[in-house]
């Protein structure tokens, strides 16, 4: 087959072994390098994620007045612009990344001067309305194209407001807290399904106070953050793709260690021994209120069983869900998925995309607004796959050419980079040939 660095071949494995430690969580960093932005004093951190989306973040606040230094042991430090950032000179480039453009919005919002966020062509066709609507309600001043990017912020002055999310986001629950933060009174966001809890705890670890409840969180304004130090847990949405693999193969076993367990991101591992994977939890300790642990994997004998996805579920697992569905024509009962339109409109329609890639691979599979069915039971063969620029298809499908009938070659591979630049090199050292 032909290749190119945009090109990468997956040949079958025969099975998954070894042990890994992981870049850091996306989420985390992205919380962590903007709250040391925002902060007084120098936060340090080790194992910062090393994918382009944080780097994304980085580079906004330096805009803003951040100062930022990636140091030779590979840590990162952040010197922050103690409450007040000085307006950027040219737009702030969020790339790819969802998470920078929202969050950086609430931040933005309450300060002095006018500030522009842009994206690349898929950011820029991602909805920003769900972030504009909470901020404008605490009195932003915020404009959008038709719903897009690029946001155009005038600083003003806000007042607290009591939010619920008409759909389940961890970005826009952030963005208004991070808007809450800076704003007299109290602000609470309320949410139907618990979504990620990282700015919660990172908030906490700066220094702020943050009141929970069951479904809700407030935050009283103003607060002031304050630098940490701090590890950052490797990143279990990247671990997935390893778990599914190993999830495959009777007879593997992948122990991945400092591997980020926060409950509102672990629940892929409730999943995966619902269909039959053996996991044990090694070893468990909490930093900064995160759950960091060791964790090891191996496939059931007779292959993995069935799994249903919708409600709640769906937007626990949203980040999780191309590579189960990617995976799914290797289980005995295949995987029935709902209730996930926000899929969406995620770096890409990966309801389409997963769709098209194993119609691809010669599976059957039928396609829902918000949803997919994924029959077991059926083998796949290598083929050409559209990551269509997204990073977790590109993975995801790696991760099916293991067990696929010859060679894959994955199109867009180099988007891995925009959340794990190490995916390839970390798959070949662990898939036996
Ligand atoms: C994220 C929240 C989720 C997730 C994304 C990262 C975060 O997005 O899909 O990869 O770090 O808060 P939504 O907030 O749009 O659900």
């Amino acid at each position: 087959m032909h290749t190119s660095t945009q090109e990468r071949v997956i040949r079958p494995a025969r099975n998954v072994l070894g042990s890994l430690r992981l870049p850091g969580d996306k989420s985390i960093s992205h919380r962590y390098g903007m709250l040391a932005a925002f902060a007084d004093g120098t936060s340090h951190f080790t194992n910062f994620s090393t994918g382009a989306d944080c780097a994304s973040t980085l580079a906004c606040m330096e805009a803003l007045g951040a100062k930022v230094g990636k140091l030779t042991d590979g840590s990162v430090e952040v010197t922050g612009v103690g409450g007040r950032v000085t307006p950027a000179k040219h737009p702030l480039d969020c790339g790819n990344s969802g998470s920078t453009m929202r969050m950086i919005s609430g931040l933005l919002a309450p300060q002095e001067g006018s500030f522009t966020l842009v994206g690349d062509a898929s950011l820029s066709r991602r909805p920003m309305e769900r972030i504009r609507k909470p901020l404008a309600e605490m009195g932003a001043r915020l404009t959008l194209t038709e719903g897009h990017a690029p946001v155009m912020i005038e600083g003003a002055r806000l007042h607290a407001i009591d939010y619920t999310t008409p759909v389940p986001s961890a970005q826009v629950k952030t963005c208004v807290l991070l808007a809450g933060l800076q704003t007299e009174g109290t602000t609470t966001v309320r949410e139907s399904v618990r979504t990620r809890d990282h700015s919660e705890l990172a908030l906490r670890a700066f220094g702020a106070t943050v009141h929970r409840t069951s479904d809700a969180v407030s935050i009283t304004g103003p607060q002031a953050l304050h630098a940490i130090d701090a590890a950052v847990p490797g990143d279990i949405s990247s671990a997935a793709f390893f778990l599914c693999a190993a999830a495959l193969f009777p007879g593997s076993s992948l122990v991945l260690d400092s591997l980020g367990l926060n409950p509102t991101r672990a629940t892929l591992l409730d999943v995966l021994t619902g269909l039959g994977a053996r996991i044990a939890v090694l070893h468990l300790e909490e930093k900064h209120a995160e759950l960091v642990g060791t964790v090891q994997v191996s496939a059931p004998a007779e292959g993995l069983g069935s799994a249903e996805i919708s409600g709640a579920l769906a937007a626990q697992l949203i980040d999780e869900l191309p590579v189960l569905a990617a995976i799914a024509p290797y289980m005995r009962g295949g995987i029935r998925i709902r209730d996930a339109k926000e899929l969406r409109v995620k770096e890409s329609d990966r309801i389409a995309l997963v769709a098209k890639n194993l119609r691809a691979m010669g599976a059957e599979v039928t396609e829902f607004e918000d949803g997919l069915d994924v029959p077991g039971g059926q083998s796949l063969h290598g083929a050409v796959i559209d990551s269509g620029g997204d990073h977790r298809i590109a993975m995801a499908f790696s991760v099916a050419g293991l067990r696929a009938e010859g060679e894959t070659l994955i199109q867009g591979a180099e988007s891995a980079a925009i959340s794990f630049p190490e995916f390839f090199d970390l798959l070949d050292q662990v898939a036996e040939r």
